[in-house]
């Protein structure tokens, strides 16, 4: 299992996330003239995209991607859309074909996250997602994107992207499947806080159970902590 990256707290984490999210961007264009991000909704990466909308990116080569979305409309104060965008996205010169937001259909959660799903195999040109980098937080509950315990999507292993109906909440969310996610050349977490201590301890311990611990489920590259996240 891949070492943790350790950060003293959020700040240096996201700093660190930052030029390392450049770096990443930057390679990709030069290769391949294309950078493509699927993005983490939550609070942990709120500020990394904020600090990015002050950096010099290939912004016109480059395509967002949601991992997750709640199942609200795009203006509404929980929607991952309106956060990266307010944090990010209307600060930078990123072309608005670019931005590939989850189409959301509050009373029809199922067609938008197939109509999604196809909007990721259509970009890929009908493989398999292929996104160079792909950025998760996890929960104290040891999910990741909208991958929560004992939901179905943990299960999915056919499409990229779905509707998943998270008990807790009693609502729906959408998400990438674990597949899509570990699709991905580069899978980083970004996991800060003390409240993430016994979840992150969990995924990273050796009892393996995925529906309990769906984070789990990804095989990331990178772990970046801040200290009080380590047992
Ligand atoms: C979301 C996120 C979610 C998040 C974790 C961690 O839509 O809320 O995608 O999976 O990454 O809940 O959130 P924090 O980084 O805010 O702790």
């Amino acid at each position: 299992m891949h070492p943790l990256q350790r950060h003293a707290d959020a700040p240096e984490l996201q700093e660190a996330v930052a030029d390392a999210f450049c770096e990443v961007a930057l390679k990709a264009c030069e290769e391949n003239g294309v950078f493509n991000v699927s993005l983490s909704g939550g609070s942990t990466p709120k500020k990394l995209y904020e600090l990015l909308s002050k950096r010099d990116l290939p912004w016109d080569k480059t395509h967002w991607f949601w991992g997750d979305e709640r199942n609200v409309p795009h203006d509404h104060a929980d929607s991952n859309c309106r956060m990266v965008r307010e944090a990010l996205l209307s600060h930078v010169p990123v072309p608005e074909s670019n931005i590939h937001a989850v189409p959301v259909n509050v009373n029809d959660p199922q067609s938008a996250a197939n109509e999604y799903d196809k909007t990721i195999r259509d970009h890929f040109q009908g493989g398999p997602a292929k996104w160079d980098l792909a950025l998760l937080g996890m929960g104290d509950d040891a999910h990741t994107a909208s991958l929560f315990p004992g939901t179905k999507a943990l299960d999915e292993t056919a499409r990229a992207f779905v509707a998943n109906w998270v008990e807790k909440f009693d609502a729906w969310r959408y998400t990438l499947t674990h597949p899509a996610i570990n699709s991905a050349s580069e899978i980083w977490f970004l996991i800060a806080g003390a409240n993430k201590r016994d979840a992150l301890a969990a995924v990273r311990g050796d009892a393996k159970d995925v529906q309990q611990f769906p984070s789990q489920l990804v095989r990331p590259t990178r772990w970046y902590i801040t200290e009080d996240a380590i047992a």
